[in-house]
């Protein structure tokens, strides 16, 4: 793991004690961005509650855990469960008395083919996961946010929400678009009761996702991007901590790119 990796995994943050004793759940957490994000809000003091329909990868994150400050548990969930999505943010109330931070972070990328060869059960696939899956979030969340008048949400959205990078991935391209806009309107919507939302777009992140796509390592897409290099799970975490920390107070319904720079031109 590289120094910027460590120093958020290991607390030595600038936010290290910005999430003591608060309650933080985090969907698609067996492995990827959800397991650094889930991390992080652990080291850094939080009682997080990590989901997945991977149980060997929701183990291996809690292996990952080293103990000190908040605590790590996980649970297997299906983002497109409502009633399991119910029981994943009650976990997180049981165990830290309120919600205060909800990553919306579980995602598929479908079938690597143009549209006109997609079949209908990838689009099904697509849409009830990365779409559903976080309105679901967001709707679980709300139940108790809006009582307490306190909360973030935090969505994954993606560069492919502003900007089209591969053929063969409309279908995810099209739901991470309209992952923007739901974050959106859960800001305007509940800006009222003190909650925030607001999204972080991933440039290509080295993840199984990402390696997962196949082809050349590091993909040849990272010749457009200004830093030159692929990003890490740890950066985007780091990105995740601030966003749902007070110093991030008056952001909302914004999405903030971790891309190296991609978006720029
Ligand atoms: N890796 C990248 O380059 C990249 C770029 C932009 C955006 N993103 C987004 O960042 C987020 C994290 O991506 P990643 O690269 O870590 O992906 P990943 O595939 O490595 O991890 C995603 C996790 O979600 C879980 N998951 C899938 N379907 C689920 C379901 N129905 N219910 C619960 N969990 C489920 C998987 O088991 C996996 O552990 C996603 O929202 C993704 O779309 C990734």
């Amino acid at each position: 793991m590289s120094r910027r990796g460590r120093s958020v995994l290991h607390g030595r943050s600038p936010l290290s004690d910005a999430h003591h004793g608060k309650g933080v759940v985090v969907t698609g957490a067996g492995g990827g961005m959800g397991r650094a994000i889930a991390l992080a809000f652990a080291h850094a003091g939080a009682h997080v509650v990590a989901g997945d329909v991977d149980e060997a990868g929701l183990a291996d994150t809690r292996g990952l855990f080293g103990g000190a400050a908040g605590t790590l548990e996980t649970m297997r969930v299906d983002v497109r469960d409502e009633a399991a999505m119910a029981a994943l943010v009650d976990a997180a109330v049981a165990r830290a008395g309120r919600l205060d931070v909800m990553v919306n972070n579980a995602a598929v990328l479908g079938a690597w083919v143009p549209i006109a060869e997609q079949e209908r059960a990838t689009l099904d696939l697509v849409i009830d996961v990365n779409l559903k899956g976080t309105v679901l979030g967001i709707k679980q969340a709300l139940r108790h946010m809006i009582p307490a008048r306190s909360g973030v949400i935090v969505n994954l959205a993606s560069v492919q929400s502003f900007r089209v990078a591969y053929p063969g991935a409309a279908f995810y391209a099209a739901s991470k678009a309209a992952v923007v806009s739901l974050t959106r309107s859960a800001a305007l919507e509940n800006g009222q009761f003190g909650i925030r939302a607001v999204a972080i777009a991933p440039g290509p992140i080295d993840t199984p996702m990402l390696r997962g796509t196949g082809g050349e390592w590091p993909p040849p897409i990272v010749a457009q991007v200004p830093l030159g290099r692929v990003g890490e799970v740890e950066e985007v975490a780091a990105a995740a901590l601030w966003l749902a920390s007070d110093a991030a107070s008056y952001i909302s319904g914004a999405t903030l790119p971790v891309d190296g720079g991609w978006l720029a031109p």
